[in-house]
């Protein structure tokens, strides 16, 4: 019974170690190789996006194995490479840590980046451009807004009041 007790013991620190041992290092990434794991987050996402597209494409013209290719690497483009540099990135927190950074986002697509593209659009007289960024803008300001108020709800039961 003893050695039982004792081994379980044993097994349980393992895992902790184990455990312990992998998200220190997650948290012990340089800042570069950081960077690097967002950029290339970035282009994985994009590339399952695309490859999406490019999978819908084939299919509507026909082309089934094209679009079978196109799908099988979209899946591996987000459901291996993406998640697993996001794994190492540490880029899923809490809930109210991820809806923190999902109102940052929105608002610098709002206030910022899609503001911009709108105005630099106009200016140049790409106006289906100019009226496309802004619309997307205004979508954008409705996630932020939900977003926001979601983050209020968590944030109200944590702080119990
Ligand atoms: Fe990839
Ligand atoms: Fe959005």
């Amino acid at each position: 019974m003893k050695t039982k007790v004792g081994l379980l013991i044993l097994a349980v620190a393992v895992v902790f170690f184990v455990v312990g041992r992998t998200t220190a290092q997650s948290h012990a990434l340089n800042q570069k190789t950081l960077d690097n794991l967002s950029t290339a987050m970035h282009g994985e996402a994009f590339a399952y996006a695309k490859y999406l597209l490019y999978a819908e494409h084939a299919r509507q013209a026909g082309n089934k194995d094209i679009a079978a290719l196109f799908e099988k690497a979209a899946k591996v483009e987000r459901f291996q490479h993406f998640a697993e540099e996001a794994q190492l990135a540490g880029l899923v927190g809490s809930d109210a840590d991820n809806l923190r950074d999902a109102v940052k986002g929105e608002s610098y697509e709002v206030d910022t980046m899609y503001l911009g593209f709108a105005r630099e659009a106009a200016a140049v007289g790409d106006k289906a451009a100019a009226d496309r960024f802004e619309e997307v803008r205004q979508d954008e300001m409705g996630h932020r807004d939900a977003f926001k108020a979601a983050l209020k709800v968590v944030e109200s039961k944590a702080g119990g009041n």
